[in-house]
């Protein structure tokens, strides 16, 4: 029965784990299929004596904090096993039951040489960095492309495990001493290191690909959930200020085993504005003061790094390349509400380019770090919107706004996220 792929429309942190969140209940099964700890949902659940617990989750897709929902870790993720531990230590101190989380024995381990690696590139790099939130992600599946990482899989295995650690590190630590004057990484502190929660690990680790086919067979409802955003995705994103994975709708099939033609539904999720974290080009970026209440009214810091995020108007030329490459049937527009008191809102329909209209994301990388949004002028209101559940609720600048938005970003706007918590959303079209 249906799969459905829920992917990031811009360049990350859109509230995907809301969305995600909000189907959770009626999906069997959720599967984060890309990326590792360099994520971050914000999760807000209302508890039944009207306050709420919040929820920061890196690694673990956000389906886990609902209790009929099986969580999976996909053979395309790149897991950083002590944070996994961290992470379900610190849900289950809350009272979350981690119990049924399922990860493939594909994936791929992220080693500590890896982390020291990423930030010791970064540094190397200086003004060409790419921002990286340096927990290994890159360099770990630059090794699974190189066919030098480390699966889960191989923690079942000392000797296998020594062996591939140590044609690793062959290469690695010429990198890590010759090229960055680093120490070199012991074969044996690394083995130990990887080898610590093995016995732990071992319970959760499966053929997640058949597993999830045979969810399928039996009718149960599969949600993928990506990590990052189409934006930042390795072959259609910013290149090469993008992460390593494949963070769009194509990704979800390779990164969990699910064939193409049993994806049913593509929902994307965009902000009502635009947000970028790390380095690379960015449109509709402000600088003044528009870009500060933004920042300060939508919370824009990162989950995983506590960067302040950079902030801009919304950008309908990347929602349209999103819907397009993704395949997207429904989006989901999150934060509206952080528009609210703003006079006018402008809304970016095109880049002119060294005087040139383009109405489409330019081919050329030089093309779009040249790009000048083309505004268009919406009006503004001032109501408190947070309590609205229905369209109609809305002020009609803010319907008008939705409408607009809607009509030139390629796909329908199902539903709209009016505050933080799971309640505080307003659904147009059912999603499931
Ligand atoms: P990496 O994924 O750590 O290699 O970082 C590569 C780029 O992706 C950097 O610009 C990061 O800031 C960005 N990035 C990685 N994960 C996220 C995310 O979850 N949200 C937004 N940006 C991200």
């Amino acid at each position: 029965m249906p799969a459905i792929a829920i992917i990031g429309a811009q360049w990350g942190d859109e509230g995907k784990g809301k969305a995600t969140d909000l189907l959770g209940s009626r999906v069997d099964h959720v599967v984060k299929f890309n990326g590792g700890n360099n994520a971050g949902h914000t999760v807000v659940i209302g508890q039944p004596d009207g306050t709420s617990e919040k929820y920061a989750l890196h690694l673990l897709p956000s389906g886990i904090l609902s209790p009929n929902c099986t969580p999976v870790i996909g053979n395309g993720v790149v897991v950083d096993i002590d944070v996994l531990f961290e992470e379900i230590d610190g849900l289950e101190a809350r009272g979350v039951d981690t119990s049924k989380l399922k990860i493939s024995a594909n994936a791929h381990v992220i080693a500590s040489y890896n982390r020291a690696l990423d930030k010791v590139t970064e540094r190397f790099l200086g003004s060409r960095r790419l921002g990286t939130t340096g927990r290994g992600i890159g360099p770990t599946y630059a090794d699974k492309m190189n066919r030098i990482g480390i699966r889960i899989q191989d923690l079942f295995d000392e000797k296998i495990l020594t062996a591939k650690v140590t044609g690793a590190l062959e290469l690695k630590n010429q990198v890590l001493t010759k090229v960055y004057n680093r120490r070199a990484a012991e074969v044996e502190e690394i083995v130990a290191e990887l080898l610590t929660h093995a016995e732990r690990l071992r319970p959760m680790v499966c053929d997640t690909g058949l597993y999830l086919n045979q969810a399928l067979d039996n009718g149960d409802i599969v949600l993928l959930e990506a990590g990052q955003a189409t934006l930042l995705d390795v072959d259609h994103g910013t290149y090469p200020f993008v992460t390593s994975s494949s963070a769009t709708s194509a990704g979800a099939c390779t990164g969990s085993g699910i064939p193409p033609m049993r994806l049913d539904q593509v929902i994307g999720i965009v902000k009502a504005y635009t947000t970028r974290v790390g380095e690379g080009p960015f449109p509709t970026e402000l600088f003044d003061e528009s870009g500060e209440h933004l920042r300060t009214v939508g919370a824009e810091f990162g989950t995983t790094t506590g960067r302040p995020r950079r902030c801009g108007w919304y950008d309908a030329v990347i929602a349209r390349y999103a819907a397009r490459v993704n395949g997207v049937t429904d989006f989901v527009l999150t934060k509206l509400d952080v528009l609210t008191g703003l006079e006018q809102i402008p809304v970016c329909v095109a880049y002119d380019v060294k005087g040139v209209r383009h109405d489409e994301m330019p081919v050329n990388q030089s093309d779009f770090h040249h790009a000048v949004p083309i505004l268009e002028y919406f009006p503004g209101w001032t109501e408190d919107i947070s309590e609205c559940r229905t369209f109609d609720e809305l002020p009609a600048n803010a319907r008008s706004y939705v409408e607009a938005v809607e009509k030139i970003s390629g796909s329908r706007i199902s539903v709209i996220g009016v505050g933080p918590s799971r309640a505080a959303t307003i659904v147009r079209h059912e999603l499931l």
